[in-house]
């Protein structure tokens, strides 16, 4: 589902690789890589914003992150604190919805709190949706969902036939969202890693060997008019070729 008019995605979801490597490239530590990950993370949020993109997605932890090693995990887990304490009320002015999508399970009270706050803050706003994706993996998400819909099945709530597509994605963390138009991978990966593995079916991808801390407005531009270039399909023939 595009933007109506501009043809613009609706909903991009970003997954923000490359700060290590940036870092090293540098001969600076992991972490300075990770924090100015934020920075390019600030930019792309007002981006969005500025260009009418109805809603950004973000992989800024994932459920495997855990298994970095302890100082990278706690820096991480601190930096996204921070971040919200000190970005929240400026993103609420700017009209900024956001939502965290993940699991709230192993995260300390103190950053369950933090989000609670983000979402309550800023839940009357109407510009830009901001998933956050923290302690976020897609098959958890989908087993997660799945568990829900069985167990309505058992207690007699719903049918088995009530569980259709549309039944299975309101269970998801990123409903009422629509899927995204366009998944952007910087870094150069060519992968999904986990990332909204039942919303991205029709998804566009676009890889940038740019590493995160470097994507600003003019590469966030190019994958945008990449995008606009894009046929989309959904499975059907081209248009052109439908009465031949
Ligand atoms: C991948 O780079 C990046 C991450 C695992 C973290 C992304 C997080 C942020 C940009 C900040 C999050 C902050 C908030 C407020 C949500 P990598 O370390 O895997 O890089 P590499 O592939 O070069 O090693």
């Amino acid at each position: 589902m595009s933007t109506a008019k501009s043809g613009l995605p609706a909903h991009v979801a970003i997954i923000m690789d490359g700060n290590g490597r940036w870092a090293r490239r540098r001969a600076m530590p992991r972490y300075l890589g990770h924090r100015q990950g934020v920075k390019a993370l600030k930019t792309a949020v007002r981006y969005a914003s500025r260009r009418g993109i109805g809603t950004l997605t973000v992989y800024a932890f994932s459920t495997e992150n855990w298994r970095r090693p302890k100082e990278e995990v706690d820096f991480l887990l601190d930096l996204m604190y921070k971040t919200f304490v000190q970005e929240i009320e400026e993103l609420r002015r700017e009209g900024v919805r956001i939502r965290l999508i993940g699991e709230r399970t192993s995260l300390s009270p103190d950053v369950l709190a933090i989000w609670d706050n983000a979402e309550k803050v800023t839940a009357e706003n109407t510009g830009l949706n901001l998933n956050v994706a923290f302690n976020y993996g897609g098959r958890t998400e989908l087993t997660r969902a799945v568990r829900e819909l069985v167990g309505q099945a058992a207690r007699g709530e719903i049918s088995v036939e009530d569980i259709t597509e549309e039944a299975l994605a309101r269970q998801l963390y990123t409903w009422p969202s629509p899927d995204p138009d366009l998944i952007i991978r910087t870094g150069g990966e060519y992968r999904l890693s986990n990332f909204l593995l039942w919303q991205a079916a029709y998804s566009e991808l676009y890889v940038t060997e740019v590493l995160w801390p470097d994507f600003g407005e003019r590469e966030f531009e190019e994958a945008l008019q990449d995008y606009l270039r894009r046929e989309r399909r959904f499975g059907q023939v081209p248009q052109k070729e439908q009465n031949s």
